[in-house]
C-alpha cells in the first residue's frame, strides 16, 4: 500500500474540472480494494481542492458479482464513498486483456490478486492441480508461454489507458527461491481431499483428472520481459519492484491462540470462495456444485487443523510508469 500511496503522491493530476481517474483492475467484490483506494484518495486529496472530482473505475470480468462490489462501496465504513464527498464510483465489466478504458484517461491504477489467473487454460494438467507442480515439460512450457503473453497484453493495454506520467501498481503472485508458487500445505490439503472424494464416490476420477487451477507465479525476469532490452515498452517502464512473502494471517492467529480448528476453517473458507468455483467447473452437469464445495471445504479444514503449518505466500509488487512527453 505504501507504493500505491507513493504513486498517488507523484502522478500528475488534471486541472479542475477534469476528474482525477483511478482504475482498479480485477476488483472482484471490492472488499480488498477499499483500504488501498481510500488511502490513495486521501493522498490525492491533500494535493488538490476538496471539490475536485475523483472518479474510481472498478473493472472485472463480465460475470463478476458487481452487485456485491457496489454494496461494499456503499456499506463498508472504509469505503472512499463514505470518506470523500467528491469521489465517485463506476464499473466496467470487460476483461482487462483488451483496452477497456479511453486512451490517456487513467491517472492512477491498482490491480491486486488478479493477474496470476491466466486468460485461458493453455492445456490440461494431467498429473497435478497446478501447472507449477507438474512433471510434464510440455505443460510447463505452455503455461509459461500463456503467462508471458497475458502479462505482455495486460501491460500493453494499460500503456494506452494511462495518462502520461500515470502510474500503475500491480500486486500478484511471485515465486519462492526454488521457482515454486508456494501455498504448499494448502495445495496438499486440496489434492488429498479431492483424492478422498474420488474414493468416496463424491466425484469421479474423470472429473478429478479434468480439474486444474490456471494460476501462475512470476519472477522478476517475467515481469521485465515486455520491457526488454530497452527498459521501455508502450512508453511504460518499471520504476519499482518488491518481491516478498505475504503474511499467513491465519497461522499468525493460530500461533497466538492455538485454535487449530479456526486455522483450518479460515483457509478452507478461502479455498471455497477463491478456488472451488473453478474446480466445480469440471463436474458433470447433474452433480450439485454446492455439495462438492462443502465436501472440499470440510476436507481441507480437517487436514489443515490436524497439522497446522504456515503457508508460504510469495508475492510481487510492480510499479509501472508511463513517460511524460518531456522525459
Ligand atoms: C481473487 S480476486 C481479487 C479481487 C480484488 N482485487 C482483491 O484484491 O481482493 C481476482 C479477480 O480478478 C478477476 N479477473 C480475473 N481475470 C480477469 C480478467 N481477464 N479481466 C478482468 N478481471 C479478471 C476475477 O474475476 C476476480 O474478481
Amino acid at each position: 500500500m505504501a507504493l500505491f500511496d507513493e504513486a498517488a503522491a507523484a502522478v500528475p493530476i488534471p486541472r479542475v474540472p477534469r476528474p482525477i481517474v483511478i482504475a482498479d483492475y480485477g476488483a472482484g467484490t471490492g472488499y480488498n480494494s477499499v483500504l488501498p483506494l481510500c488511502s490513495a484518495i486521501s493522498v490525492l486529496r491533500k494535493r488538490t481542492q476538496p471539490e475536485h472530482s475523483i472518479l474510481v473505475t472498478h473493472t472485472d470480468a463480465p460475470d463478476n458479482d458487481f452487485t456485491a462490489l457496489f454494496r461494499t462501496l456503499s456499506h463498508d465504513p472504509d469505503s472512499y464513498l463514505k470518506r470523500d464527498d467528491a469521489s465517485f464510483a463506476s464499473a466496467v465489466g470487460r476483461s482487462y486483456y483488451k483496452q477497456i478504458l479511453p486512451s490517456n484517461s487513467v491517472n492512477l491504477a491498482w490491480s491486486a490478486w488478479a493477474l496470476h489467473w491466466l486468460a485461458r487454460v493453455p492445456m490440461p494438467v494431467s498429473d497435478h492441480l497446478l501447472a507449477a507442480y507438474t512433471r510434464d515439460p510440455a505443460v510447463r512450457a505452455a503455461y509459461a508461454r500463456q503467462a508471458a503473453f497475458d502479462w505482455h497484453e495486460f501491460v500493453a493495454f494499460r500503456g494506452r489507458e494511462l495518462c502520461p506520467g500515470g502510474r500503475m501498481v500491480v500486486m500478484t503472485m511471485g515465486v519462492d527461491e526454488d521457482g515454486q508458487l508456494g501455498f504448499g500445505p494448502l495445495v496438499a490439503a486440496i489434492s488429498e481431499t479431492l483424492e478422498e472424494l474420488v474414493a468416496r464416490d463424491v466425484i469421479t476420477a474423470d472429473e478429478y483428472a479434468g480439474m486444474s487451477i490456471p494460476i501462475v507465479g512470476r519472477t522478476a525476469k517475467d515481469f521485465e520481459s515486455p520491457f526488454a532490452p530497452s527498459g521501455t515498452f508502450e512508453k511504460l517502464s518499471i520504476t519499482g519492484m518488491d518481491l516478498f512473502d505475504g503474511e499467513d494471517r491465519f497461522f499468525k492467529q493460530y500461533r497466538s491462540d492455538g485454535k487449530a480448528d479456526a486455522f483450518g476453517a479460515q483457509w478452507a473458507a478461502f479455498v471455497r470462495a477463491a478456488l472451488s468455483p473453478t474446480l466445480a467447473g469440471q463436474l458433470t452437469p447433474n452433480r450439485p456444485a454446492d455439495a462438492f464445495s462443502h465436501a472440499l471445504e470440510a476436507g481441507v479444514a480437517a487436514r489443515l487443523a490436524a497439522a497446522p503449518a504456515g503457508v508460504r505466500i510469495p508475492l510481487a509488487l510492480v510499479v509501472i510508469e508511463k513517460k511524460q512527453p518531456r522525459d
